[in-house]
């Protein structure tokens, strides 16, 4: 893992920084069967829960103008089901797995937690504790306030020694910046920034809406200059800690964007809904924007967006 893409997020050393976002490609390896997963630094897995979840009515996922609305719920096999038929194929994984986990307690995040540290050094090197799925009640508590925040990461960071720990906030979380201080300030080694937006579309003709469960997170184009700005705000907040940008990665620029505004990695989601082998591209075009950035590694550009210079506005 040597060339100008290698990646290193708080010691878990990636290929590339291109990272399957969660819930978006699968429970944990169904992306295999279209997409090589050695062309990218690593897959999330689908947020798993201490109990199974069956998840909202459909539609639960539908096609918006500038994006996707979803509104799954948490669906997944859970814990014992991703221990036993899941969890034993992620060392044979061509790239690195980041587990995602969901709770409705600090009892949950801890209980599902400390299983997954028992295969830090078998297939699960990193935790990323989504703490703002808009989609269920109660699910975007612990993301909401520093307070709650520092409380659940610290009681997770407590049971995990070795697998790495990435807290993963919303995008409408008041005061983004210190709850993501306050989550690196706790233990989290690297900070996802971020989940859906809330949002709902109605069918006028009808007058329902167009989701079963009412309400839903938008994702995909719109919420790609969202998050780059909040990717830049946390930066300023949390100095070294390591950021994953996540929001409306498409193509190979949002990429670079995400890496200047100053993440070390990014995430893509609905990009794979369009075209699920998108992400060779975006692996591709950074590679080449590296080498004309004339950079070492792509670490060297994280943060590096020039607010110095007077130029002319360019479009891609
Ligand atoms: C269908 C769908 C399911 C998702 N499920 C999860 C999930 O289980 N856990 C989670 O942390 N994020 C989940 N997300 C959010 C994505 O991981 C990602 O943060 C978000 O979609 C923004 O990235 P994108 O614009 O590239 O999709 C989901 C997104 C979509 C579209």
């Amino acid at each position: 893992m040597d060339g100008v893409l290698a990646t290193n997020l708080a010691g878990l050393r990636l290929r590339n920084p291109v990272i399957l976002a969660a819930g978006t490609c699968g429970v944990l390896d169904e992306m295999r069967q279209v997409l090589d997963l050695s062309l990218i630094g690593a897959v999330t897995t689908k947020s798993i829960t201490r109990e199974p979840r069956e998840g909202n009515e459909t539609w639960r996922i539908i096609e918006s103008r500038c994006g996707m609305l979803n509104a799954i719920g948490l669906a997944n096999p859970g814990l014992d089901a991703f221990l036993s038929a899941w969890v034993p194929r992620a060392r044979a994984m061509p790239c690195a797995v980041i587990a995602s986990v969901a709770g409705f307690s600090i009892d949950d995040y801890v209980a599902v937690a400390a299983h997954l540290e028992e295969w830090a050094e078998a297939g699960i090197p990193a935790v990323e504790l989504n703490v703002s799925c808009p989609n269920v009640k109660t699910g975007t508590e612990f993301g909401s306030s520093p307070a709650l925040v520092r409380e659940v990461v610290s009681a997770v960071r407590a049971v995990l020694k070795r697998c790495r720990l990435f807290v993963k906030l919303g995008p409408m979380t008041p005061e983004l910046p210190l709850v993501a201080r306050s989550a690196a300030e706790a233990g989290a080694d690297a900070l996802t920034i971020c989940n859906t937006i809330p949002a709902m579309e109605i069918d006028v003709e009808t007058r329902r809406p167009r989701l079963a469960n009412v309400t839903g997170g938008l994702s995909g184009p719109a919420l790609h200059p969202v998050a780059v700005k909040l990717v830049w705000d946390v930066r300023r907040a949390v100095g070294a800690t390591p950021i994953l940008g996540a929001g409306g990665v498409m193509r190979w620029h949002d990429a670079a964007e995400f890496i200047l505004a100053g993440a070390a990695a990014v995430q893509m989601g609905t990009a794979l809904f369009a075209d699920p082998r998108s992400p060779r591209g975006v692996v591709r075009g950074m590679e080449r924007w590296v080498r004309r950035q004339r950079a070492a590694t792509v670490g060297d550009l994280v943060g590096t967006v020039d607010l110095e210079t007077k130029t002319q506005v360019r479009h891609p």
